[in-house]
């Protein structure tokens, strides 16, 4: 996987899904090459959004992509294998709903793709460090996880700059994903306190010209 950090990762949630083979290839046109799919079972999070048949339906829209799978989901265990069938690149799942993360994480692992870990905002750092040398990225959830289009949790800044400090104190290589609220006006701010990779749905999907306001969030990177 050779990406140039930081990039916007769009969430295909906030797609058209009246046409969402469409976005997806007017978002890769724009210079998308990662795409995040979020899963929702209205039990973890007030929402339901979609499962692993809409994960390879998207996935056969762009087969280039890197498709993140973010499991907002009880239970994540049974449902790795549906989604690495669908085609997931990666798969994340949330501290808090592993109560066994170590051995969620190996499961993920043992089908030779990515793993991730996901925090909450009000969740701290600390509940994730035993698997920090585990896991290929950590997810900072930036909002409540359950809707796109919500504002961006201001204190999730200091988050990630505790995290950048981490990984640079224990020497290690995990990518820092940062996931709801990001726009315009927030994107360069976020990757300058230590976003590797910032998920982005609506403020994506909400043009008129998708590819040109993926590539305009994108600038706000250089
Ligand atoms: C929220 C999801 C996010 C969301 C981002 O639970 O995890 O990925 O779709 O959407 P925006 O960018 O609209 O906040
Ligand atoms: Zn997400």
């Amino acid at each position: 996987m050779n990406f140039e950090l930081p990039f916007i990762a769009p969430s295909i949630l906030a797609a058209d899904f009246t046409r969402l083979g469409k976005d997806i290839g007017e978002v890769v046109e724009g210079g998308a090459s990662w795409i995040h799919c979020d899963i929702m079972d209205g039990h973890f999070v007030p929402n339901i959004s979609y499962g692993p048949n809409v994960v390879k339906a998207a996935k056969s829209a762009a087969p280039e992509a890197f498709f993140d799978v973010h499991l907002m989901i009880e239970n994540p265990d049974n449902y790795v294998e549906a989604f690495v069938q669908a085609g997931a690149d990666l798969i994340s799942v949330h501290q808090e709903t592993c109560p066994h993360l170590h051995r969620t994480i190996q499961n993920i692992k043992k089908y030779g793709i990515m793993t991730g870990v996901v925090v909450n905002p009000a969740t701290p750092l600390q509940a994730i460090e035993p698997v920090l040398e585990d896991v290929d990225l950590v997810l900072i959830m930036s909002v409540n996880p359950g809707f796109g289009g919500q504002s961006f949790i201001e204190s999730s800044y200091k988050k990630l700059e505790n995290l950048a400090a981490i990984r640079d104190e224990k020497e290690l290589g995990f990518l820092i994903q940062v996931d709801g609220g990001v726009n315009l006006k927030n994107a360069k701010k976020i990757a300058r306190a230590g976003a590797d990779i910032l998920v982005a749905g609506s403020s994506v999907f909400s043009a008129t010209n998708i590819s040109a306001r993926f590539e305009e969030l994108s600038e706000k990177l250089d």
